[in-house]
């Protein structure tokens, strides 16, 4: 016996329950995405201020925050918006997803490394500033580039999401 709603033409009806899990998990995402790209402005400021004029507060800061947001959005990621998305897309998008996951480990295992550096600096220890500074662009022109691909390309294909782009 089908248990699921069809329309007319003949494809799913979802339940509203549906609906509901699906416009409260965008609206976290496009938070967590908003406060992924503020910890990319606090980065950036903190690779300008290199070497001299160093708040090293907000170097503590950043090093606390880093490594728990992004484990958190990717894992979100992973386990919702990805399967939603190739649900919506019948199966489409498999490299492009395997990709974004290859992404995410690869900036983890960098966030580690950056946290490390930041309480360094925070803690006003010797760094290799040129070092630091090349390793803070990279990351966070990293970070950009992969939350608008996510904004652009991914949220705009699922059904109904027509703020995938505000
Ligand atoms: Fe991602």
């Amino acid at each position: 016996m089908q248990n699921k709603l069809v329309s007319l033409k003949g494809s799913p009806i979802r339940q509203p329950a549906e609906d509901l899990v699906q416009h409260q998990s965008l609206a976290w995402l496009r938070k967590a995405h908003e406060e992924q790209l503020a910890l990319c402005g606090e980065l950036e400021d903190i690779a300008d201020s290199l070497p001299s004029s160093i708040n090293r507060q907000k170097c503590i800061y950043a090093a606390k925050a880093l490594g728990p947001l992004i484990r958190g959005v990717h894992h979100f990621e992973e386990t919702v918006l990805f399967p939603l998305i190739q649900s919506a897309a019948g199966g489409h998008f498999a490299e492009t997803i395997d990709r974004l996951k290859f992404e995410h480990c690869e900036d983890e295992c960098f966030a580690e490394e950056l946290t490390d550096a930041l309480l360094k600096l925070g803690s006003g220890a010797r760094v290799n500033m040129e070092a630091t500074g090349y390793m803070l662009r990279g990351f966070f022109e990293g970070m950009r580039r992969h939350i608008a691909f996510e904004r652009e390309f991914l949220l705009s294909r699922l059904p109904g999401d027509d703020q995938a782009l505000a």
